[in-house]
Protein backbone atom coordinates (compact mmCIF):
# COMPACT_ATOMS: atom_id res chain seq x y z
CA UNK A 1 0.00 0.00 0.00
CA UNK A 2 1.80 3.12 -1.25
CA UNK A 3 -1.00 5.37 -1.56
CA UNK A 4 -0.45 5.97 -5.31
CA UNK A 5 -3.79 5.30 -6.28
CA UNK A 6 -7.00 5.98 -4.61
CA UNK A 7 -10.37 6.27 -5.79
CA UNK A 8 -14.27 6.22 -5.12
CA UNK A 9 -15.12 3.15 -6.07
CA UNK A 10 -18.52 2.60 -4.56
CA UNK A 11 -21.43 4.44 -3.62
CA UNK A 12 -23.71 2.32 -1.58
CA UNK A 13 -27.34 2.59 0.03
CA UNK A 14 -27.58 -1.26 -0.49
CA UNK A 15 -25.78 -4.54 -0.17
CA UNK A 16 -26.01 -5.14 -3.51
CA UNK A 17 -24.32 -1.97 -4.32
CA UNK A 18 -20.95 -2.87 -2.34
CA UNK A 19 -18.04 -3.54 -4.38
CA UNK A 20 -18.11 -7.09 -4.60
CA UNK A 21 -14.46 -7.95 -3.79
CA UNK A 22 -12.46 -9.91 -1.14
CA UNK A 23 -10.13 -6.72 -0.29
CA UNK A 24 -10.49 -5.92 3.25
CA UNK A 25 -12.58 -2.64 4.44
CA UNK A 26 -12.16 -0.74 7.40
CA UNK A 27 -15.21 1.37 8.54
CA UNK A 28 -15.56 4.98 9.50
CA UNK A 29 -17.89 5.25 11.92
CA UNK A 30 -18.80 8.85 14.51
CA UNK A 31 -20.86 11.63 15.07
CA UNK A 32 -22.25 13.95 12.25
CA UNK A 33 -19.32 16.55 11.65
CA UNK A 34 -16.62 14.60 13.78
CA UNK A 35 -14.19 14.38 10.77
CA UNK A 36 -14.61 11.14 9.11
CA UNK A 37 -14.91 12.41 5.57
CA UNK A 38 -11.83 14.98 6.49
CA UNK A 39 -9.61 11.86 8.27
CA UNK A 40 -10.01 9.94 4.68
CA UNK A 41 -8.58 12.64 2.82
CA UNK A 42 -5.84 13.62 5.41
CA UNK A 43 -4.59 9.76 5.02
CA UNK A 44 -4.87 9.69 1.24
CA UNK A 45 -2.89 13.46 1.15
CA UNK A 46 -5.86 14.43 -0.81
CA UNK A 47 -7.20 17.36 -0.66
CA UNK A 48 -10.98 16.40 -1.30
CA UNK A 49 -11.53 13.61 -2.81
CA UNK A 50 -14.01 12.59 0.05
CA UNK A 51 -16.74 15.86 -0.04
CA UNK A 52 -16.30 17.49 3.83
CA UNK A 53 -18.70 20.40 5.09
CA UNK A 54 -18.97 22.62 7.98
CA UNK A 55 -22.87 21.77 7.98
CA UNK A 56 -23.23 18.24 10.03
CA UNK A 57 -24.71 15.67 7.38
CA UNK A 58 -22.64 16.07 4.55
CA UNK A 59 -22.26 12.25 4.11
CA UNK A 60 -25.33 10.50 3.25
CA UNK A 61 -24.28 7.31 1.95
CA UNK A 62 -21.76 4.32 2.07
CA UNK A 63 -18.79 5.82 -0.24
CA UNK A 64 -16.27 3.08 -0.61
CA UNK A 65 -12.30 4.09 -1.29
CA UNK A 66 -9.96 1.85 -2.73
CA UNK A 67 -6.43 2.34 -1.74
CA UNK A 68 -3.89 0.34 -4.07
CA UNK A 69 -6.41 -2.62 -4.26
CA UNK A 70 -4.97 -3.50 -1.00
CA UNK A 71 -7.90 -1.52 1.23
CA UNK A 72 -11.38 0.31 1.26
CA UNK A 73 -11.89 2.92 3.81
CA UNK A 74 -15.29 2.93 4.23
CA UNK A 75 -16.69 6.60 4.64
CA UNK A 76 -20.32 6.35 6.54
CA UNK A 77 -23.00 8.55 7.37
CA UNK A 78 -22.74 9.91 10.68
CA UNK A 79 -24.97 9.74 13.58
CA UNK A 80 -26.89 12.03 16.10
CA UNK A 81 -27.36 14.99 13.85
CA UNK A 82 -30.61 16.46 15.40
CA UNK A 83 -31.24 18.41 12.30
CA UNK A 84 -31.45 15.40 9.82
CA UNK A 85 -35.46 14.43 9.56
CA UNK A 86 -36.71 11.45 11.99
CA UNK A 87 -37.05 9.28 8.66
CA UNK A 88 -33.73 10.33 7.14
CA UNK A 89 -32.24 9.62 10.57
CA UNK A 90 -33.61 6.08 10.55
CA UNK A 91 -32.50 5.33 7.02
CA UNK A 92 -29.00 6.13 7.25
CA UNK A 93 -29.43 3.92 10.47
CA UNK A 94 -30.57 0.80 9.25
CA UNK A 95 -27.91 1.70 6.06
CA UNK A 96 -25.16 1.88 8.95
CA UNK A 97 -26.33 -1.43 10.57
CA UNK A 98 -26.90 -3.65 8.17
CA UNK A 99 -23.61 -2.69 6.61
CA UNK A 100 -21.65 -3.17 10.20
CA UNK A 101 -23.52 -6.51 10.93
CA UNK A 102 -23.02 -8.14 7.40
CA UNK A 103 -20.07 -7.16 5.55
CA UNK A 104 -17.72 -10.25 5.92
CA UNK A 105 -14.55 -8.09 4.59
CA UNK A 106 -14.89 -5.51 7.39
CA UNK A 107 -11.90 -6.07 9.38
CA UNK A 108 -12.35 -3.00 11.73
CA UNK A 109 -14.20 -0.22 12.18
CA UNK A 110 -13.10 3.45 13.70
CA UNK A 111 -14.35 5.20 15.91
CA UNK A 112 -14.28 8.88 15.20
CA UNK A 113 -14.68 11.34 18.43
CA UNK A 114 -14.15 14.82 18.82
CA UNK A 115 -11.14 16.23 21.44
CA UNK A 116 -13.47 18.58 23.03
CA UNK A 117 -16.43 16.76 23.37
CA UNK A 118 -17.55 14.10 26.55
CA UNK A 119 -18.51 11.01 23.96
CA UNK A 120 -23.05 10.56 23.61
CA UNK A 121 -24.76 8.10 24.89
CA UNK A 122 -24.40 6.93 20.72
CA UNK A 123 -20.90 6.98 21.00
CA UNK A 124 -21.33 4.60 23.99
CA UNK A 125 -23.34 2.50 22.13
CA UNK A 126 -21.05 2.61 18.91
CA UNK A 127 -18.13 1.82 21.07
CA UNK A 128 -19.81 -1.25 22.70
CA UNK A 129 -20.82 -2.50 19.45
CA UNK A 130 -17.02 -1.70 17.73
CA UNK A 131 -15.69 -4.36 21.33
CA UNK A 132 -18.62 -6.79 20.42
CA UNK A 133 -17.64 -7.21 17.15
CA UNK A 134 -13.70 -6.49 16.70
CA UNK A 135 -12.63 -7.37 20.10
CA UNK A 136 -10.96 -4.00 20.90
CA UNK A 137 -11.61 -0.53 19.75
CA UNK A 138 -9.15 1.99 17.77
CA UNK A 139 -10.55 5.78 18.68
CA UNK A 140 -9.53 8.24 16.30
CA UNK A 141 -9.61 11.53 18.56
CA UNK A 142 -10.07 14.29 15.93
CA UNK A 143 -9.91 18.16 15.94
CA UNK A 144 -6.71 17.53 17.85
CA UNK A 145 -5.47 21.32 16.80
CA UNK A 146 -8.74 22.90 18.48
CA UNK A 147 -7.66 21.92 21.60
CA UNK A 148 -4.79 23.39 24.13
CA UNK A 149 -2.27 20.91 24.66
CA UNK A 150 -2.34 21.29 28.19
CA UNK A 151 -5.78 20.01 28.28
CA UNK A 152 -5.43 16.79 25.95
CA UNK A 153 -4.70 14.43 28.81
CA UNK A 154 -8.16 15.53 30.65
CA UNK A 155 -9.87 15.48 27.73
CA UNK A 156 -8.95 11.90 26.93
CA UNK A 157 -9.61 10.77 30.44
CA UNK A 158 -12.76 11.82 30.11
CA UNK A 159 -12.90 10.01 26.82
CA UNK A 160 -11.64 6.82 28.24
CA UNK A 161 -13.77 7.13 31.50
CA UNK A 162 -17.49 7.79 29.42
CA UNK A 163 -16.44 4.76 27.15
CA UNK A 164 -15.25 2.62 29.98
CA UNK A 165 -12.37 1.62 27.85
CA UNK A 166 -10.07 -1.07 28.16
CA UNK A 167 -6.19 -1.71 27.91
CA UNK A 168 -6.96 -2.96 24.31
CA UNK A 169 -8.13 -0.16 22.88
CA UNK A 170 -6.13 1.99 21.01
CA UNK A 171 -6.34 6.02 20.83
CA UNK A 172 -4.96 8.38 18.32
CA UNK A 173 -4.79 12.19 18.55
CA UNK A 174 -5.23 13.10 15.34
CA UNK A 175 -5.45 16.44 13.40
CA UNK A 176 -6.67 16.84 9.43
CA UNK A 177 -5.02 20.09 9.28
CA UNK A 178 -2.21 19.03 10.98
CA UNK A 179 0.14 16.18 10.75
CA UNK A 180 -1.27 15.16 14.29
CA UNK A 181 -1.33 11.47 14.31
CA UNK A 182 -1.20 10.83 10.26
CA UNK A 183 1.71 8.20 10.43
CA UNK A 184 0.25 6.44 13.63
CA UNK A 185 -2.81 6.00 11.79
CA UNK A 186 -1.60 5.06 8.52
CA UNK A 187 0.63 2.64 10.68
CA UNK A 188 -2.23 0.81 11.74
CA UNK A 189 -4.61 0.51 9.03
CA UNK A 190 -1.52 -1.02 6.90
CA UNK A 191 -1.76 -3.67 9.38
CA UNK A 192 -4.90 -4.73 8.33
CA UNK A 193 -3.62 -5.23 4.71
CA UNK A 194 -1.28 -7.52 5.17
CA UNK A 195 -2.80 -10.49 4.70
CA UNK A 196 -2.97 -9.88 1.19
CA UNK A 197 0.09 -7.81 0.68
P1 LIG B 1 -20.74 14.01 8.11
O1 LIG B 1 -20.40 13.56 6.74
O2 LIG B 1 -21.72 15.14 8.13
O3 LIG B 1 -21.14 12.90 9.02
O4 LIG B 1 -19.42 14.68 8.78
P2 LIG B 1 -17.92 14.12 8.83
O5 LIG B 1 -17.72 13.35 10.08
O6 LIG B 1 -17.55 13.45 7.57
O7 LIG B 1 -17.09 15.49 9.00
P3 LIG B 1 -16.25 16.28 7.89
O8 LIG B 1 -15.00 15.54 7.56
O9 LIG B 1 -17.15 16.69 6.79
O10 LIG B 1 -15.79 17.55 8.74
C1 LIG B 1 -16.72 18.41 9.36
C2 LIG B 1 -16.09 19.77 9.58
O11 LIG B 1 -15.04 19.68 10.51
C3 LIG B 1 -15.48 20.36 8.30
O12 LIG B 1 -15.69 21.76 8.31
C4 LIG B 1 -13.99 20.04 8.46
O13 LIG B 1 -13.16 20.96 7.79
C5 LIG B 1 -13.82 20.15 9.96
N1 LIG B 1 -12.73 19.28 10.45
C6 LIG B 1 -12.62 17.94 10.29
N2 LIG B 1 -11.52 17.48 10.90
C7 LIG B 1 -10.90 18.55 11.45
C8 LIG B 1 -9.70 18.72 12.24
O14 LIG B 1 -8.96 17.79 12.55
N3 LIG B 1 -9.41 20.00 12.64
C9 LIG B 1 -10.21 21.06 12.34
N4 LIG B 1 -9.83 22.27 12.80
N5 LIG B 1 -11.32 20.94 11.61
C10 LIG B 1 -11.68 19.70 11.18
MG1 LIG C 1 -18.68 12.87 5.97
Amino acid sequence: MNLHNASLAAVAVKSSQYPQTEIPEIALAGRSNVGKSSFINKILNRKSLARTSSTPGKTATLNFYNIDNCLFLVDLPGYGYAKVSPAERERWGKMINSYLSERKQLCHTFLLLDARHKPTENDVQMYNWIVSRHGYAVIIVTKADKIKKSDTEKNLSLIKSTLNASENDKFILFSAVKDTGRAEALELIKTFTEVVE
